[in-house]
């Protein structure tokens, strides 16, 4: 789906970068597949009126959140605890009230953060589009719906459940082209004294450290609090607070309520103040934006001919979606990178989108270390940092291209 106008203001985009023909960011695949392998057109673009970084063109969401999406939250010990803590920060805000609160999740995906909730008996609901990932959910004792959230879903669950307390989301909100139906549904599902709490990687993060990775097919939106209160405001809501996260390279946490519900802190003026001193209102920062990116891939890109041209092995830590983008933009193939390791076993035994570097499992890396890895889990460099002393001490060097190209 191409779209030229704002999804939110309807005015024209602008294109701030041509990222030229891109996989999925997670269609990890095998050799057979490469013949149908789908490719679509990737441009960021920019939005004066809304202040809303978006893609121009998407794949339909059917394609990439389909019974077979490989993401399981779960997965990571580190993510359990984040949204644990998330969780236990929605329990103790106060926002929920005292009898039978109800809290509804979008993208619930496998509960690791509704099980929280379900554990002291919350009435709760995830909103998980995944059937997979919806019936894992529903093991760790979750209650879920497996549709997309409209303002008819909206309808419909207060119809059955009644207003919620809180509507949560991780990782999910950027990912929907259709984010004004979603911010209709919420209003109407909301409690007046209801908060909408949601997290997703942070504009000001990617403009910082140019991680232009974070731009991939599944990543519609990358937000700022200055395009969260504009989208949020033109439909009474109000955003009252905000709090940094590091996960994921850099997110941020906004809390949303009716229009005059709680008063706004402090935090959002602090944010909104610096991000128009960072420029994240004006065309002219993504202009320099995209100068930085065509500046880091070819760094990024004479480094690793430059090794290999000194015969070095390298190898890529980490098959992130993230990394789908780097690997298709800079034209990097098996020839520069031998492999990716990657402790997911539904990635190992592939390849990578587009570019088709095998994934190979962790064991691979510890048996057969490379004399260069790039870090592309980049977001998850401390926990890596300290797992891998040994390579380090055995001479292995890191490749990091965030927030510059350069060897650790
Ligand atoms: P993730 O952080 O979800 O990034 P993205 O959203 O861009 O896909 O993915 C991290 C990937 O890195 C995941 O496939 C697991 C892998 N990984 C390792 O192989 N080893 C590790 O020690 C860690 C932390 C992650």
């Amino acid at each position: 789906m191409k779209t030229t106008l704002c999804r939110i203001a309807g005015t024209p985009l602008t294109t701030v970068v041509d990222f030229g023909r891109q996989p999925l960011g997670n269609g990890f695949l095998e050799p057979h597949q490469f013949s149908g392998e789908y490719f679509f057109p990737m441009e960021a673009g920019f939005s004066e009126a809304s202040m809303m970084f978006q893609l121009i063109e998407q794949p339909d969401p059917e394609k990439m959140f389909h019974d077979h999406y490989a993401f399981y939250s779960s997965t990571s010990n580190y993510m359990a605890r984040h949204f644990k803590e998330f969780a236990d920060q929605v329990l103790r805000s106060g926002y929920l009230v005292k009898d039978d609160p109800f809290v509804v999740e979008l993208g619930c995906n496998d509960g690791i953060m509704l099980k929280n909730f379900a554990a002291q008996n919350l009435r709760h609901l995830g909103i998980e589009p995944s059937l997979n990932v919806a019936r894992e959910a529903n093991k760790h004792g979750v209650r879920t719906c497996s549709e997309f959230f409209t303002e008819q879903l909206a309808e419909s669950i207060v119809a059955e459940h009644g207003q919620a307390d809180a509507f949560l989301a991780a990782n999910v909100m950027c990912h929907i082209p259709d984010i004004t139906g979603v911010v209709r549904g919420i209003k109407k599902l909301l409690k007046p004294t209801g908060v909408v709490m949601f997290e997703d990687p942070y504009l000001g993060d990617v403009v910082a450290k140019t991680s232009y990775d974070q731009i991939y097919d599944e990543h519609v939106f990358l937000f700022s609090a200055l395009s969260i209160r504009y989208l949020f405001g033109l439909h009474e809501m109000e955003l009252i607070d905000v709090q940094p996260q590091t996960t994921h390279g850099g997110s941020m946490r906004y809390v949303l309520a009716h229009r005059g519900a709680y008063p706004v802190g402090d935090s959002v003026v602090r944010l909104v103040a610096g991000e128009q001193e960072q420029g994240l209102d004006r065309l002219a920062t993504f202009e320099s934006f995209r100068a930085s990116v065509e500046e880091s891939r070819t760094k990024l890109v004479s480094l690793l001919r430059d090794l290999k041209a000194r015969g070095k092995k390298v190898a890529g830590y980490g098959a992130t979606s993230k990394s789908t983008t780097i690997l298709n933009y800079c034209g990097i193939g098996p020839d520069l990178i031998a492999y990716i390791s990657d402790t997911t076993p539904i990635k190992q035994g592939k390849c990578t989108p587009g570019m088709h570097i095998p994934v190979v499992p962790y064991q691979t890396f510890k048996e057969d270390p490379p004399d260069y890895a790039v870090l592309f889990a980049w977001n998850h460099a401390e926990e890596i940092m300290a797992k891998e002393r040994d390579f380090m001490a055995s001479g292995g060097k890191w490749i990091v291209h965030v927030p510059e190209v350069r060897v650790l």
